[in-house]
């Protein structure tokens, strides 16, 4: 019977075998280079909505392997504790921190065991790009998130916004497949063989367990954590090719240029806890 345990199974699985593929990182999606050459990884999105991290305790939750954990650091944030539930990951996320001299703490667990894994007393939880759709209970995922949290800390959130993920991202055109919120007891099962970092290295354990979320199904988790939100923005752009017909800006995100009309690709919020 498929459930809970094998979904979380099988897509950590996954995750080890995708990790091992990104920090070989090829065709530089991951921008290694620019890490070890003392560079500052996360987007021109996450740069103007942060806050000042000077001297903030930053819990990074979904690490993976640690490139923007390291960035965060560089960006003056007093400590850095990244959390993923992947050892591979985190393997290489430990010895990318070494090697960029930058100290970094990492630690293995379910982001929804956060506050108990890494503590209640952070004054900014981040997550970016690729993480939520990894839960079904959206709930217990901003519990944890809010847990981690000292009364009056931040949590940061950006991803591809609902409306994108609702198409078919291998095809040109645009072909509606996925409901824009899932049932959280039936999950989309994935089998993509090839990583979205461009990479053509075959994924040895393919299937995956995936969820979409709403706006709305989010932000009233969150408010239902105990959090006020911040602001809510929507962006024209993704770090990554989202859909074929997606390019490359000069500030590194991805976007269409559709003569139809304009949708959003990403989201982003922030959310206080009170
Ligand atoms: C797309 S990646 C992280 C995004 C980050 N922006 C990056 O690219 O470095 C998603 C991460 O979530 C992790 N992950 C997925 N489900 C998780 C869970 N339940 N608990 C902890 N980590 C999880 C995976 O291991 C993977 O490292």
């Amino acid at each position: 019977m498929t459930d809970a345990r094998t979904w979380f199974d099988a897509n950590r699985t996954n995750w080890n075998d995708r990790a091992d593929i990104h920090i070989d990182d090829e065709n530089g999606f991951y921008g290694i280079d620019r890490l070890l050459a003392g560079g500052i990884l996360l987007t021109e999105i996450e740069r103007a909505e942060l806050p000042d991290l000077s001297g903030l305790r930053v819990a990074h939750l979904q690490c993976h392997i640690g490139t923007d954990s390291i960035s965060l650091k560089r960006l003056g944030a007093a400590e850095v504790v990244g959390l993923d539930f992947s050892p591979r990951a985190l393997i290489h996320a430990r010895d990318l921190a070494g090697r960029c001299a930058e100290d970094v703490r990492f630690v293995e667990g379910n982001v929804l065991d956060a506050p108990a894994l890494i503590g209640d007393d952070f004054d900014l939880v981040f997550t970016s790009w690729g993480t939520l759709g990894w839960f079904g209970d959206v709930p217990a995922w901003a519990r944890a998130a809010a847990g981690c949290l000292k009364p009056g800390g931040r949590l940061y959130f950006a991803d591809a916004h609902p409306a994108a993920l609702m198409f078919d991202t291998d095809q040109g055109d645009f072909a509606l497949r996925y409901d824009w919120v899932t049932p959280v007891e039936t999950p989309i099962v994935m089998g993509e063989t090839e990583t979205y970092t461009g990479s053509k290295r075959m994924i040895a354990n393919p299937r995956t367990y995936q969820w979409g979320h709403g706006m709305g199904r989010v932000l009233n988790a969150v408010i239902g954590a105990g959090m006020r939100i911040e602001f809510v923005n929507e962006h024209d752009g993704v770090p990554w090719k989202i859909f074929d017909i997606a390019t490359r800006g000069e500030d590194g995100l991805f976007r269409t240029d559709d003569p139809r009309v304009k949708f959003p690709l990403s989201w982003s919020f922030a959310a206080t806890r009170t």
